[in-house]
C-alpha cells in the first residue's frame, strides 16, 4: 500500500485488496478502479451523498450525469424502470463491454447520478477488477472517468493520481487499461435510438443491431451527411458533450484531410510557430515524411489504419507531451473508420483549432 498525499494506492492483485476497496465504497468513500476503457472514479451508486462527492472531487458540472456500472445484465432491474427489447439484445451481444445504454431510471437511483434527468446511463465493464469490485460491493457503482473535469481520461493509476491525489480515498491499481477510450453511449429511450458519444464500439458495428441508429447533434457532422445535427431531426447530445473535453494544457491544433497533403501542411504550420515549443502527434506514415524536417518532438501515435492502436495510446500520449511543458500540440487527424470515429471525436473536442490539409 502506498500513500500519495492522503490517497491510498493498492495493487488490485494484492490479497484482500478488492474487499478493502469495497469496504471504503460501502462506507461512502471514493475509489478509482480500472475498467477495460479508462479508470473510473467509483462511489456507491445508490448513495446520493457519496455520489455528490464525485462531482466535488472532479470539479464536474452538476448537470452532467454519471454512468452506473453493473456486474451483469441481471442487475439492470435494480436501477431501471423499463428494459426495452433492444437493451436485452445489445447486452447479450456486448456486455460485459464498452457499451453504455441510457434507459428510464427507477426511484432507487439518486438525482445526483442522473443530474435530475428521468433517465440513467448503465454499463457492465469488461474488466476482472471492476467486476470483482462490483460483486464485492453488491451495489451498482456510479463512476465517471477518474480525471479532473476537462482533462484527458486516465488510463493508468498514475494518471488518476496526477489529477486526484488528495481528493479521493483510494486507487485500485490494475495496470494500464486496454482500450484507452471510453464506452460508446446510446440512448434507448427514444425511437430511433441515438448515439450520444462515439466510443469503443464503432457505429457501423452497432448498426448491425440498430439499423435506424442516428447520431446526436454535435457528433462528427461529417458522418451524418455534412450538415450533421443541424437539421430538424437533430437530437440533443449528452449533457456532458457540451463541455470542452479531453484537453491537454497546451494549445492543440488538429490537422486533417488527405493523408498525402498532411506532412506539407504540418511543416507550414511548424514554420508559423517558430519560437514556440511544439510537439507533433502523427501517424507512423507521416512521421517518416517529417523526420528531420521540423523542430520539436515527433511522437508516433501508431499506424493510420489501426485506430484501435491509436485509441489505446491517445490519452497517455496527450498527458505525456503535456508534462514536457510544450506550448502547442499539432495532432494529425485519422480516417473515420471503426474506432477512428471515437478518436476523431476526442481530438475535435480537445482541439483549439482545426486546419484542413
Ligand atoms: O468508458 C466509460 O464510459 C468510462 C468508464 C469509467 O466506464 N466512464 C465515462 O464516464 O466515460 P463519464 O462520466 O466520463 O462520461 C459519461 C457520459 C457523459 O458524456 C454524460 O453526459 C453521459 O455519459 N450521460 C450519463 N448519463 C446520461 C443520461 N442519463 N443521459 C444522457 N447522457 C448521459
Ligand atoms: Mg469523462
Amino acid at each position: 500500500m502506498r500513500d500519495v498525499k492522503g490517497t491510498l494506492v493498492r495493487d488490485a492483485s494484492d490479497k484482500g485488496a478488492i474487499e478493502w476497496a469495497a469496504g471504503i465504497l460501502r462506507s461512502g468513500g471514493l475509489v478509482a478502479f480500472p475498467t477495460e476503457t479508462v479508470y473510473g472514479l467509483g462511489a456507491d451508486g445508490l448513495n446520493g451523498e457519496a455520489v455528490a462527492r464525485i462531482f466535488e472531487a472532479k470539479g464536474r458540472p452538476a448537470d452532467n450525469p454519471l454512468i452506473l456500472h453493473l456486474w451483469g445484465y441481471d442487475a439492470l432491474n435494480q436501477v431501471v424502470s423499463e428494459v426495452p427489447s433492444e437493451a436485452r439484445v445489445l447486452a447479450e451481444a456486448f456486455w460485459p463491454g464498452p457499451l453504455t445504454f441510457i434507459l428510464k431510471k427507477n426511484d432507487l437511483v439518486p438525482d445526483a447520478v442522473s443530474a435530475g434527468l428521468s433517465t440513467v446511463a448503465v454499463r457492465c465493464p469488461d474488466h476482472p477488477v471492476a467486476l470483482a469490485l462490483l460483486r464485492a460491493v453488491g451495489r451498482p457503482l456510479a463512476a465517471p472517468s477518474a480525471n479532473l473535469s476537462g482533462r484527458p481520461s486516465p488510463t493508468t493509476a498514475g494518471d488518476v493520481l496526477e489529477d486526484l491525489a488528495g481528493r479521493i480515498e483510494a486507487v485500485l491499481d490494475g495496470g494500464p487499461t486496454t482500450h484507452g477510450i471510453e464506452s460508446t453511449v446510446i440512448d434507448l429511450t427514444v425511437s430511433p435510438p441515438v448515439l450520444l458519444r462515439p466510443g469503443a464500439v464503432p457505429p457501423e458495428v452497432l448498426r448491425k443491431y440498430l439499423p435506424g441508429l442516428v447520431l446526436a447533434k454535435g457528433v462528427l457532422p461529417e458522418l451524418s451527411g455534412g450538415e450533421g445535427g443541424k437539421g430538424d431531426d437533430a437530437r440533443p447530445a449528452s449533457p456532458g458533450m457540451k463541455y470542452r473535453h479531453y484537453s491537454p494544457r497546451a494549445q492543440l491544433i488538429l490537422v486533417r484531410g488527405e493523408p498525402e497533403k498532411i506532412p506539407l501542411r504540418v511543416r507550414e504550420l511548424a514554420q508559423d510557430l517558430s519560437g514556440m515549443r511544439v510537439a507533433f502527434l502523427v501517424t507512423e506514415e507521416t512521421m517518416v515524411e517529417l523526420s528531420g524536417m521540423v523542430n520539436g518532438e515527433l511522437v508516433n501515435v501508431g499506424q493510420r489504419n489501426k485506430p484501435e492502436g491509436i485509441a489505446a495510446g491517445l490519452y497517455r500520449i496527450l498527458r505525456e507531451v503535456d508534462r514536457t511543458g510544450v506550448d502547442v500540440i499539432i495532432a494529425e487527424g485519422i480516417p473515420l473508420n471503426g474506432w477512428g470515429v471515437a478518436v476523431m471525436d476526442r481530438l475535435l473536442r480537445a482541439a483549439n483549432g482545426v486546419v484542413e490539409a
